[in-house]
């Protein structure tokens, strides 16, 4: 299967993602993550993306279609992938329907993550990362056993520098204007289905199951 998980930051979608993963055995492709690690790096990319990430902004999508269509060369995405946090604009739907089409491929399904803004806000400042592996964890929703430190490996979890209040606000705003039009782009291909993503993780996940069982 190819499927692309929308939402707005703090919906889920970086949780589901790796249940999903290992149930259908796809490959997780999450820009986000890639842009970070290449951020933590200082590769060119990263250099290149530091400045808008910071500030809540959408990274050009020359250079997000770039990281996107050499990932996408693995052999592991051949069968299928999930795409976490792309397409995020009309432009980088449009880039991914054709790169799809020179596979004779298509994306399959949109899982939408729908849910009210004002719960955004705690999920985004409570939340923790194991930065190697990608696990997710909130002070609240989903805790670590020990305060501050990874459960598998024991290692430290950090905090996101764009999970503050007001780096929220801008990140809202590009969900907003920028990729609910991606969602109305999906719509009309009849491949969308919505998620109450405002129920605990494990509701999410049946809504996810049953979609994509039928
Ligand atoms: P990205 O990393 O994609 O961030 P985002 O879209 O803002 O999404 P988040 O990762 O914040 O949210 P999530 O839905 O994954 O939430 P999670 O599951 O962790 O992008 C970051 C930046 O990179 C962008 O701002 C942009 O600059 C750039 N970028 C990336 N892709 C781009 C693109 N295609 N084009 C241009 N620029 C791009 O959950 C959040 C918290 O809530 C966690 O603590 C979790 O434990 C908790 N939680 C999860 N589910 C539940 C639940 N059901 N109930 C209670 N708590 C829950
Ligand atoms: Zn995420």
């Amino acid at each position: 299967k190819r499927l692309i998980l929308v939402g707005p930051p703090g919906s889920g979608k970086g949780t589901q993602s790796p249940i999903i993963k290992d149930e259908y055995c796809l490959c997780h492709l999450a820009t986000g993550d890639m842009l970070r690690a290449a951020v933590a790096a200082k590769t060119p990319l990263g250099i290149k993306a530091k400045e808008a990430m910071d500030k809540g902004e959408l990274v050009s999508d020359d250079l997000v279609v770039g990281i996107i269509d050499e990932a996408m060369k693995k052999p592991s995405c051949q069968k299928g992938f999930i795409l976490d946090g792309f397409p995020r604009t009309v432009v980088q739907a449009q880039k991914l329907d054709e790169m799809l089409a020179k596979q004779d491929a298509k994306v399959d399904k949109v899982l939408n993550f729908a849910i009210d803004d004002a719960i955004l806000e705690e999920r985004i400042t409570g939340r923790w990362i194991h930065p190697s592996s990608g696990r997710t964890y909130h002070t609240k929703f989903a805790p670590s056993k020990v305060p501050g430190v990874d459960d598998v490996t024991g290692e430290p979890l950090i905090q996101r520098k764009d999970d503050t209040a007001a780096v929220l606000k801008s990140r809202l705003d590009a969900f907003h204007k920028q990729t609910e039009p991606v969602i109305d782009y999906y719509s009309k291909k009849s491949i969308v289905a919505t998620l109450h993503a405002e129920k605990p993780p494990k509701e999410v996940t049946s809504e996810v199951q049953k979609v994509l069982s039928s």
